[in-house]
């Protein structure tokens, strides 16, 4: 009788194991219907943040890049690049005819203290670490043009300044908010006796769509999907309502959407999503990023699987190891997957060295596997719609009618350059990504749209950036 009881008691912690997943992989339901809604969001939000500042939750940012580069820049030019747990130093030589003829890319941590710290403090550390890149590079430190990449959102004034609104990504260098980090920068620079000033301040999707856009010239747009996401784009002057008058000598600018912010209804929200946004430090903010970028999808599984460890005995009694924050990575996310082995015995070893189960059974370690893969099946295809939500706006979609006029077009041929882990290091991720742009464009328009990934483009671009600006020369867009 005993045994008995304690079959029905397991066959019950079961059935609530799987109820939970049931209900999660509803909540994260993203059939083509639901993506098409996202793309309209997408585009409603993108006039609204071009019509005026605070007009939306997509900030639609200026960046004052009227001007790409187009293979005619030549020299010698370094690049900083800030925007996660590394920073990465370029020295980039290029000659005419769109080559980069060296590119030399150092990576280099950044102390977790230094991004709770003060700005001066991490500044002083990057201009130490670039003054020593270029002594090492060119033995003294000639006056050479700078690109700054810094990946967060920043209110453009010029090309070469601008203030930093909010930060993201779990930085959060309080003195740092509403100054101008290109002018910190500079000041941090001639503190270290380097003589080198920044020519480009630009987002890290900024640089990615030059270098896309150096290398072929029918890169409209770029996207980062790494520990953070977002894009930018090509916008007619005339469209950026809220800066009427704002004249360009190429008719263009690019616009750098903050769409890590992004948010509609129609998004698939699910109370582990709000869990999620409680435990971290920019509450409210960056909606759309949380469910799809690196620093976030693994904890989203991982408060998954710690309901189902509080409510089942599935985990045995994990459900301490399963309570800490962030400790489901997302490379651990990812190596977690169906095609391990038959008994994925690679899923065994992630939960008991990295989440301290004991000996989770096959079964156990399938459902986990499916949790998982619902988190990266939504962030894939959410992703995708707002590509396509881009594509639209630009009257690329194949819809027919640009949604910014009455022009009947032709689908072009249309590259987004993207870059970031979650695209480039997690096969999975991809497929779904671009399965879910075939599900919403149609296969005829999908052959038209080419994502191109860059290597190293938010930094390299951020050179050619300042190339571009150094000289007088006009790129074109
Ligand atoms: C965050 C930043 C944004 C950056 C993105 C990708 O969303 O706010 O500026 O482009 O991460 O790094």
């Amino acid at each position: 009788a005993a045994l008995v009881a304690r079959r029905a008691s397991a066959r019950a912690h079961w059935r609530r194991a799987v109820a939970l997943l049931r209900e999660f992989e509803e909540g994260c339901a993203t059939p083509p219907a639901r993506l098409r809604q996202v793309v309209d969001a997408m585009v409603v939000e993108m006039h609204a943040g071009l019509a005026s500042d605070g007009g939306s939750k997509l900030k639609m940012l200026l960046t004052f890049v009227d001007a790409l580069p187009n293979g005619n820049e030549e020299g010698i030019y370094y690049a900083i690049d800030l925007g996660g747990t590394n920073f990465r130093l370029l020295r980039v030589e290029v000659g005419a005819g769109s080559v980069v003829i060296g590119r030399k890319v150092e990576h280099q941590p950044i102390p977790e203290e230094l991004t709770k710290g003060t700005l001066e403090e991490l500044l002083n550390y990057i201009a130490l670490a670039l003054k020593n890149f270029v002594e090492r590079e060119d033995g003294k430190d000639e006056r050479r043009a700078l690109g700054f990449t810094f990946s967060f959102p920043v209110r453009q004034t010029s090309v070469s300044s601008g203030s930093l609104i909010r930060w993201t990504k779990g930085f959060s260098i309080e003195d740092a908010v509403g100054k101008d980090v290109a002018q910190c920068l500079n000041e941090a620079l001639a503190r270290n006796g380097l003589d080198m000033s920044v020519t480009a301040l630009v987002n890290d999707t900024v640089g990615t769509l030059a270098l896309g856009h150096y290398y072929d010239e029918d890169t409209v747009a770029a996207v980062i999907i790494g520990a953070g996401t977002n894009a930018c784009y090509i916008e007619r002057t005339d469209a950026i309502i809220k800066c009427q008058g704002l004249l360009t000598n190429s008719g263009g600018m690019v616009v750098n959407m903050e769409w890590g912010n992004f948010w509609s209804s129609h998004l698939p929200r699910t109370p582990y999503d709000i869990s999620l946004d409680d435990e971290t430090q920019n509450r409210n903010d960056q909606g759309f990023e949380k469910m799809i970028s690196g620093i976030y999808l693994g904890e989203v599984a991982r408060l998954v699987l710690h309901r189902m460890a509080l409510e089942s005995d599935v985990f045995g009694d994990a459900a301490d190891s399963l309570s800490a924050p962030f400790t489901l990575s997302t490379p651990l996310l990812a190596a977690i997957r169906e095609d391990d082995s038959p008994d994925l015995s690679e899923v065994r070893r992630i939960l008991q060295e990295h989440l301290r189960i004991p000996d989770p059974p096959l079964k156990t370690r399938r459902l986990v596997v499916k949790v998982c893969d619902i988190v990266t099946r939504r962030a894939a295809r959410l992703a995708a719609a707002g590509i396509v939500g881009i594509l639209k706006k630009l009257g690329r979609d194949g819809s027919g009618v640009a949604s910014t006029g009455k022009t009947r077009s032709q689908p072009r041929r249309t590259v987004v350059a993207i870059e970031g882990g979650m695209y480039q290091g997690y096969p999975v991720f991809r497929e779904y990504l671009d399965e879910a742009l075939v599900e919403i464009l149609g296969e005829e328009v999908a052959r038209t749209v080419t994502l191109r990934v860059t290597e190293d483009g938010s930094g390299i671009g951020a050179a050619l950036l300042a190339a571009v600006h150094s000289s007088n020369r006009q790129g074109s867009i």
